[in-house]
């Protein structure tokens, strides 16, 4: 009996796995609590402004629950760079990002999480 349920369970995750939307059905995994909470913090205050507060764009910048920004398309590093340098607009046309001024390495490590975990529970969106 046990051995079955592992068996249904097992089926069940890889099933989950191979579709794209909510749940924990991105393939990204839980995000740190604390590092989440840091994040939400930081995100309103540097990039809600354009990226909406519930991240889903506003009309000065794109959705991060867009399809264009799972993990195998726009990897964490993708985060850190748009911060650091800007970003060119390339798939948009709300035009450039400009670099965000006053983050640390570790302010940027929250966010991602933050990102990701959003992700992760909402899905994305096509
Ligand atoms: C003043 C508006 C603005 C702010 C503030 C802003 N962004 Fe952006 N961001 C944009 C726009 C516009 C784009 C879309 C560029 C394009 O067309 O690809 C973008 C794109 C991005 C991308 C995609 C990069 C890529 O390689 O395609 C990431 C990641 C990102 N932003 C992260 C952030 C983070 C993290 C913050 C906060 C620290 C932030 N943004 C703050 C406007 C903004």
């Amino acid at each position: 009996m046990l051995r079955l349920t592992t068996i249904a369970l097992v089926f069940g995750l890889t099933l989950a796995a191979c579709s794209s939307s909510g749940g924990d059905s991105t393939g990204i995994p839980v995000q740190d609590a604390d590092l989440v909470a840091a994040g939400d913090v930081l995100y309103q205050a540097n990039c809600a402004e354009c990226h909406g507060s519930d991240l889903r764009g506003t009309d000065k910048g794109p959705s991060h629950l867009s399809i264009v920004y799972v993990p195998g398309h726009h990897g964490d590093q993708a985060f850190v760079v748009a911060a650091r340098v800007g970003v060119r607009s390339h798939h948009w046309d709300f035009g450039n990002m400009a670099p965000v001024d006053g983050l640390s390495d570790d302010d940027l490590t929250a966010i991602i999480a933050f990102v990701r975990e959003n992700q992760r529970i909402q899905g994305f969106e096509p």
